[in-house]
């Protein structure tokens, strides 16, 4: 087989020799000057003239000795075709994938294809100005961002350029966008765990470090709500975020980054931001620009967290890419490695073994669904890469239950071993209980009788429901999540009305959180409830609903 780029060096090199050895550049100065002024001669008599131009000759011979003369090779493409953001491109001998070319409008591109003839490039900015025809020059550059703690709280477009007001960002350095994933041997096991802030995803679904869980639903489900809410959750942890906003809305990136700023989390979170108006291939980019920014963090050994919201639009912006380049399509009109692609993105989360610094990359993706359907292609595609789903639905969501998971096709396939036995010895049984109850309370509400056990196993679902219940950005931390399943699986909450249970669950934390400091510091450090923790616990719990129930009865 021929090395077409060694071949094609090689004509470039015998070219520049030819070249060299032809050249007036080449010739001895003195010899020119003698043969000119020999010509000169020949045709005018003039000394005067002649003198003339002597002096010129001798002046522009200095001139040229001073200048150093030197043959340049550019690889040059010729626009064969442009528009919606992609160009094919005829020429550039020696161009790479993934390499920049420049545009006479100044404009760059990446070479995303190769092919004997062409090379098919995406524009990484506006393709207005660049007609058929024009040169374009390869740089010999791969495309890199800018990665580094710099960026902590700022908002900056996939290719690292800033979009806030803060002014210009040094960072530490320049990263290509595409790294292979950690191998095995590098990765250790998931079992630290990672809250989310949300009391249902902790307890019956919980996550761990370096995991990639999907969140998948409905249009308006809640998606984005779970995934800032688990950047929410980190205010207080050591986990740096990253969020990837895909082709969404400004409207939705400026109420995004309110939520942000008044968690206090901005000023930890990288904000990466591609409209829908953007170049395609900004949007197709702007994941991997997200995972090269994460995996600096994690090679400080550092754990991060972050959000692809959503990979249903990365993959309809791939899609336009691919058919506006015409490769095949293949099923619902995506190109056939749509699978490598994001599987190539989400293998980058990752946990690594101490001895590579014991960092993680912790990723959660998002996906819309239609109708609830989960067989779609990109759906499925990402059900297969990750280690697990929370699926939201949307007639949980219109009935009120919100967050909207739907427990039964939600699962967490590593993170249960990264769940801290303080939490874990109380929420083992409550997934089972709460699908029971889900199963049983569609019986219950065509009027059927049912028996007294039943009736309690509905009573009972009916509190943990409500007590699942949460409000958008509001996360509970792992103390107060302890005290209210400690509260929920030791019956203190019985007693209490289904609709009180929101507002017994916020009193009985301010009562344990002001009264009993000493207990919650210790459940904190040491992550186990132990015998005397949980008389103590008993202990407050029974004269807090003492307090509680005195108080409501009066109330009647
Ligand atoms: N737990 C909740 N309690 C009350 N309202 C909620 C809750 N979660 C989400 N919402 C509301 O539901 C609406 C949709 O939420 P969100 O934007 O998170 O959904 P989404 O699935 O990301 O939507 P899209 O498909 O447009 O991206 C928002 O108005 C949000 O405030
Ligand atoms: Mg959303």
């Amino acid at each position: 087989m021929i090395d077409r780029d060694s071949a094609q060096q090689a004509i470039l090199e015998s070219f520049k020799h030819e070249l060299l050895e032809n050249s007036l550049l080449n010739q001895p100065a003195q010899e020119f000057v003698e043969g000119a002024l020999q010509k000169i001669n020949e045709k005018n008599g003039s000394t005067h003239h002649r003198s003339k131009v002597k002096q010129l000759l001798h002046k522009l011979l200095k001139y040229s000795d001073a200048t150093k003369h030197e043959v340049y090779f550019q690889s040059v493409g010729t626009v064969q075709h442009i528009g919606n953001g992609v160009a094919t491109l005829s020429g550039l001998p020696t161009v790479r994938l993934e390499e920049l070319v420049n545009f006479p409008n100044g404009v760059q591109g990446m070479v995303l294809n190769l092919d004997r003839r062409h090379a098919d490039v995406i524009l990484l900015g506006s393709d207005q100005g660049i007609r058929g025809g024009d040169l374009a020059l390869a740089t010999g550059k791969r495309l890199s961002i800018p990665v580094g703690f710099e960026l902590l709280g700022r908002v900056v477009d996939p290719l690292g350029k800033p979009l806030d007001e803060m002014g210009v960002i040094n960072p530490s350095e320049f990263r290509y966008i595409e790294r292979i994933a950690p191998g095995v041997i590098e990765r250790a096991p998931v079992n630290e765990p990672l809250y989310s802030g949300t009391k249902i995803i902790d307890a019956l679904i919980p996550l761990g470090r370096g995991q990639r869980e999907l969140i998948m639903g409905d249009h308006q489900t809640g998606k984005t709500t779970l995934a800032l809410d688990a950047i929410l959750s980190q205010r207080n942890s050591d986990v740096k975020c990253v969020y990837v906003a895909v082709a969404q809305k400004s409207t939705s990136i400026i109420s995004t980054l309110q939520t942000l700023r008044a968690g206090g989390v901005l000023s930890k979170t990288v904000v990466i931001v591609s409209g829908p108006d953007d170049p395609p291939a900004l949007r197709y980019l702007a994941p991997y620009a997200g995972v090269t920014i994460a995996e600096f963090f994690l090679d400080q050994g550092m754990d991060t967290l972050i959000v692809y919201d959503d990979l249903t639009k990365h993959a309809e912006s791939y899609r336009e890419l691919s058919l506006l380049l015409r490769r095949p399509p293949g099923r619902e009109a995506y190109p056939g490695d749509i699978f490598y692609l994001h599987a190539r993105l989400l293998e980058r989360a990752c946990k690594l073994d101490p001895r590579h610094g014991g960092g993680s990359i912790t990723a959660l993706p998002i996906v819309t669904t239609q109708k609830g359907n989960i067989s779609g292609y990109i759906p499925t595609n990402l059900i297969s890469i990750t280690d697990g789903q929370i699926m939201l639905d949307i007639d949980l969501f219109n009935k009120g239950i919100k967050p909207a998971i739907d427990i039964g096709r939600s699962v967490s396939r590593v993170g249960g071993s990264a769940q801290e036995p303080a939490l874990k010895s109380l929420v083992g049984p409550l997934k089972l209980e709460l699908s029971q109850y889900e199963e049983v309370n569609r019986f219950a509400r065509f009027g059927t009788d049912v028996n007294e056990s039943t009736r309690r196993q509905i009573e009972r679902g009916r509190r943990l429901e409500s007590l699942l219940m949460q409000k958008p950005h509001d996360p509970v931390p792992f103390i107060d999540q302890v005290i209210l399943f400690f509260a929920l699986t030791s019956n203190y909450m019985d007693a209490v009305k289904v609709e009180d249970v929101p507002h017994f669950a916020d009193e009985l934390l301010s009562f344990v959180n002001m009264h009993e400091s000493r207990l919650v510091d210790s459940i904190k450090h040491k992550r186990v409830l132990d015998d005397q923790m949980i008389e103590n616990l008993h202990e407050v719990l029974s004269e807090f609903e003492k307090l509680w129930l005195e108080k409501n009865r009066g109330g009647e």
